[in-house]
């Protein structure tokens, strides 16, 4: 399966990136093809310009050059995954103006909705599961992203996976990049 895996960190080389590399490990071990969309090495502007904006209450939608090169590169590939830290119980604003741009209105929502068979959303956070089960950050975020973003463009198989603790110890990161390399062999399971 081709895999388009978008990661967002302002450092490659961060926990999450070592995350990044264990996945895609994990993905080729189980003979998948990975293609990485690094969102801040390629400086891609989130912010949303005049013209990638819907037209929701007609049908004039035009999309910029930088779009249509995201699209193309969703369109080439099978499924998705996206590796972020876990900012204010949610995605970082460079993945969410990702998705405000590139899942726009009649392509992936709309008159057309996305061809991915799945898609897996794997967030690194400092708060420990007890604390994210007490104030329902989980489903929270099960329902704002796998809910209204994954499933509402039209993928059904899609998930949140949390890797907790993140800033807690050497032994907790080590179990973490394990549990990233799992995640990719099983990307398809
Ligand atoms: C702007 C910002 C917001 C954050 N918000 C949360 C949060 O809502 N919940 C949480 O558990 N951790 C939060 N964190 C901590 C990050 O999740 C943590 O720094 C990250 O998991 C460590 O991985 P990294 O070294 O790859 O950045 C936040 C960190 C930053 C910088």
């Amino acid at each position: 399966m081709n895999v388009l895996v978008v990661f967002d960190h302002p450092r490659r080389k961060s926990l999450s990136g070592a995350v990044l590399d264990q996945f895609v490990q994990g993905l080729h071990e189980a003979g998948h093809v990975p293609e990485i969309a690094d969102l801040h090495a390629e400086t891609f502007n989130p912010r949303m310009p005049t013209e990638d904006e819907p037209d929701l209450v007609g049908s004039a939608n035009t999309f910029t050059e930088a779009v249509l090169r995201e699209q193309a590169r969703v369109e080439r590939n099978d499924a998705i995954a996206f590796i972020f830290p876990v900012w204010w119980w949610s995605i970082p604003a460079t993945t969410k103006g990702w998705i405000d741009r590139v899942w726009n209105e009649d392509w992936a929502y709309g008159a057309k909705k996305l061809h991915l068979e799945r898609a897996l959303m794997i967030g690194l956070a400092a708060t420990g599961t007890a604390s994210f089960k007490k104030r329902g950050y989980t489903s929270a975020m099960e329902t704002q992203l796998v809910v209204g973003i994954m499933n509402f463009c039209g993928i059904e198989n899609a998930r949140l996976e949390l890797l907790h603790d993140t800033l807690e110890s050497d032994d907790i990161r080590r179990a973490l990049l394990e549990e990233a390399k799992i995640l990719g062999r099983t990307y398809a399971d």
